[in-house]
């Protein structure tokens, strides 16, 4: 039986847990305003919100409900466009409608959860944030420029917003309807997340997000024995301890990209993560999601390698931990046995002098599949030298590589144009990219000799 509240209603539905929420709030619950264009998380048309009670309060994110199980409701409130509806038209429905955001309309009722859930987040609210925030929603008909004038209207109505009392703000000045503020005394009822143990077996599937096992095999996945981690309390978190960094299996891309400790590795960070995929993508994407794949271009698996990233299994209770490196056996196999199922990645916290960057290259510069990419850490003695290098690249090899041979060849020396000279023809000896509708080999080649040059370009400016 899985328990939520859906709008203002409860919900118990005994249903499959593999069934996609989007068909669910269709095709069971005739709420229609939610709609379906790509099932693949690409257009943001079937945008709901999911919210999370913890600690007396409940946070919203923004997720595609055509990836997200329905397993993954349980103990939320899922908000679709219908449950956003207030007398009249909302502040964000009348500013979509003032400045003419909206056409057809097969896109608006994603936008305007989109908007809604910006509207609920504790983050920053500027314009450029507020267009993050529909980054993953596709309109063919507007131009986007009327929807960011309504965006401008929203972000100069929320500046008055009272961040003590956000809820109650937003019900007053008509952004939701009034049974939002009841809901969180509804919540607890349904609370069970982390609370039951877990254990790996070769016939059940664990599911983070589900944003790739959604996409390459939906009609199996609503078979499927599951167990759902996204939203496991046991599996989340980023923390320091012991000087490494240890980031839970479930914690999500978006998690990544807010934590201040991910931040602190390099002044980009923060926005490296907006290239890797929308925010309703970030919001339900795990970090072990990303490593089980096992994508030769996993974004995170790249980003990981270059921080020299231990990986964490357990079996029944039973640790074992491994380079993240070698946990990568192949095209798609991995160094993990069908009753092991991956605790957390950690990686030793740099120390000064540490420079840290993120490449990628795609067809389109945000939320695609990378062409090739790549991702390097180097730190820097007081004396000049290089006391650790790792480097990595993606869309090269079978898996998601990290170049050995690049990364000790850097150590103990002073950078000079000729070392960077000498390394980028040893990264070349390390790869063996295939031809694939990204690219040509040569084209690969070329693509991460620019990419390592980038690096080199931020950690040696005065070489250039
Ligand atoms: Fe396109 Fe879900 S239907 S993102
Ligand atoms: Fe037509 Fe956006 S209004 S797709």
């Amino acid at each position: 039986m899985i328990g939520f509240i859906l709008n203002n209603e409860r919900i118990e539905t005994d249903l499959p847990q593999g069934m996609v929420l989007a068909d669910f709030i269709r095709y069971k619950q005739c709420l229609t305003g939610t709609k379906l264009g790509c099932r693949e998380g690409d257009c943001g048309a079937c945008t709901v919100l999911v919210g999370t009670f913890s600690h007396g309060k409940i946070s919203y994110e923004s997720v595609t409900s055509c990836l997200m199980p329905l397993g993954n409701a349980q103990g939320k409130h899922i908000v679709t466009v219908e449950g956003v509806n207030t007398e009249g038209l909302n502040f964000v429905q009348q500013a979509m409608t003032d400045e003419g955001g909206t056409q057809c309309g097969f896109c608006t009722p994603g936008f305007i959860v989109s908007l809604c859930g910006f509207a609920l987040s504790e983050s920053k609210q500027d314009q450029t944030e507020g267009v993050l925030a529909i980054a993953g929603n596709i309109c063919r008909c507007t131009g986007y420029k009327s929807i960011e004038r309504a965006i401008e209207r929203i972000v100069d109505k929320l500046k008055d917003k009272n961040p003590e009392d956000s809820l109650n703000w937003l019900v007053s000045n008509n952004f939701l309807p009034a049974y939002f503020l009841d809901i969180k005394y509804r919540m607890p009822v349904f609370q069970k997340n982390g609370a039951d143990s877990i254990s790996a077996d070769s016939d059940i599937v664990f599911v983070g997000g589900g944003t790739d096992l959604y996409v390459q095999r939906p009609e199996e996945m609503y078979q499927s024995k599951m167990v759902h981690t996204l939203y496991r309390t046991d599996l989340k978190g980023i923390w320091k301890a012991s000087g490494k960094c240890h980031i839970g299996a479930s914690a999500s891309t978006e998690e990544m990209k807010q934590s201040e400790i991910i931040q602190s590795l390099s002044p980009q960070t923060h926005d490296f993560f907006d290239l890797i995929s929308s925010l309703q993508i970030r919001n339900m994407a795990t970090v072990a999601g990303n490593l089980v794949n096992a994508s030769p271009i996993g974004d995170l698996a790249i980003f990981l390698l270059a921080l020299d990233a231990e990986i964490v299994l357990n079996a029944k209770g039973a640790l074992r931990q491994l380079p993240l490196h070698s946990f990568f056996k192949g095209y798609k196999t991995l160094d993990k046995s069908a009753d092991e199922f991956v605790q957390e990645v950690n990686f030793n916290l740099p120390s000064s002098g540490f420079l840290f960057n993120f490449e990628k290259v795609c067809k389109r510069t945000y939320l695609d599949i990378a062409s090739v990419n790549s991702a390097a850490s180097v730190t820097i003695n007081s004396k000049g030298e290089i006391t650790q290098a790792a480097f990595s690249a993606g869309g090269v090899a079978p898996v998601p590589k990290y170049l050995p041979e690049t990364s000790a060849f850097l150590m103990g020396k002073i950078p000079s144009a000729d070392l960077i000279a000498q390394s980028l023809e040893l990264a070349q000896s390390e790869v063996a990219p295939i031809a694939d509708v990204r690219g040509t080999v040569q084209y690969k080649r070329l693509l991460l000799r620019q990419l390592m040059t980038g690096h080199f370009m931020k950690f040696f400016p005065e070489l250039y």
